[in-house]
């Protein structure tokens, strides 16, 4: 075992170590497990070398939590292979891993929409399929698929919800409000935050979006939200196209007051300033990426998830 002597998991039989950034730091500290750093290096012509502060060798078969967040000022690129990196190092420093991949990159593309494309949702799971025993993640990204499981031949995977983070940050004051999912999927997430929080009214616009020029598409159907407060929840904001969209079309269908919530607040090209200019009531994005809006904390989740399976 690395370091000083690892705490016990209740039940669990065993001595784990938790390998991570500040994001992983908290989830060793709430589940008393030993945590251990990593130099997060990155060569000047962009190469990534991050290296795991062992103080001593680990015997073979030892136990592993490896989790990371995507920081600020790291691309998904940069995110996906410094996680699969460190994953790699403990699987050939002969660790049984248990990784925690908050924000499951490249989920989107789980379709080659034009002949030629990659089917990248299946690489990076196919990536960290045979290094890990356990694949977490937080609220991925389903579209065509009901189960991120199918996925993986080997890890068993996790799919820890990022709504209930979500919904400890909103404002006490909302009365009744109406959760709007902007897109058709996204009635999965506007469904569970409005059970979650014991809301009646839910519902979703629906979208499409041309898969060559990536422009979209949202058509509202007969929704009323005449003076309504509402929340619009999706699993993701990348350029805010949908988001947008959806406020513009909420506000024409009579809503009042606007929060934005997203799980993983990706805000690319300056989407942030654009949502904010609308003059939403409040954004909220979750810590599976850190970000301007990332108050809504997954992590007491993801440990409830890990003590689940882990028996802890
Ligand atoms: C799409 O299916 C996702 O659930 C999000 O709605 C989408 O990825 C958001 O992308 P953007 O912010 O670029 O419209």
């Amino acid at each position: 075992m690395v370091g000083r002597k690892a705490l016990k998991l209740v039940g669990l039989g065993i001595h784990m170590l938790l390998v991570g950034d500040a994001f992983g730091k908290k989830i060793a500290d709430l589940l008393g497990v030993k945590f251990v750093p990593f130099e997060d290096r990155k060569f000047t012509d962009g190469e990534l070398c991050p290296r795991i502060e062992f103080k001593e060798i680990s015997p073979p078969g030892s136990d592993a939590i490896l989790a990371i967040n995507k920081h600020s000022d790291e691309s998904i690129n940069d995110y996906t292979l410094k996680a699969y990196f460190l994953a790699r190092t403990l699987h050939n420093s002969k660790f049984r891993t248990i990784l925690v991949f908050p924000y499951f990159s490249y989920a989107r593309q789980d379709n080659v929409f034009r002949y030629g494309e990659p089917l990248s949702s299946n690489y990076v799971a196919q990536m960290f399929d045979p290094i890990v025993t356990n694949f977490v993640t937080v609220t991925a990204h389903l579209q065509r698929r009901t189960n991120i499981a199918t996925l993986f031949d080997h890890a068993k995977t996790h799919n820890v919800s990022g709504i209930p983070a979500l919904i400890r940050q909103l404002p006490s004051g909302l009365k009744d409000p109406y959760i709007l999912g902007p897109d058709t999927e996204s009635i999965h997430w506007a469904r569970e935050m409005a059970d979650l929080m014991g809301v009646r009214d839910y519902g979703a616009f629906t979208k499409k979006r041309d898969v060559n020029t990536g422009e979209i598409q949202v058509f509202t159907g007969d929704l009323d939200l005449k003076d309504r407060q509402v929340v619009v929840v999706d699993d993701m904001i990348s350029t805010g196209g949908t988001v947008l969209k959806s406020i513009k079309l909420a506000r024409e269908a009579g809503a009042r007051e606007i929060h934005v919530t997203t799980v993983h607040p990706i805000l690319a090209g300056g989407a942030l300033d654009k949502i904010k200019a609308q003059g939403v009531a409040g954004i909220i994005g979750s810590n599976t990426m850190e970000s301007p809006i990332s108050v809504a904390d997954v992590t007491p989740d993801i440990v409830e998830k890990l003590k689940e399976f882990m028996g802890g």
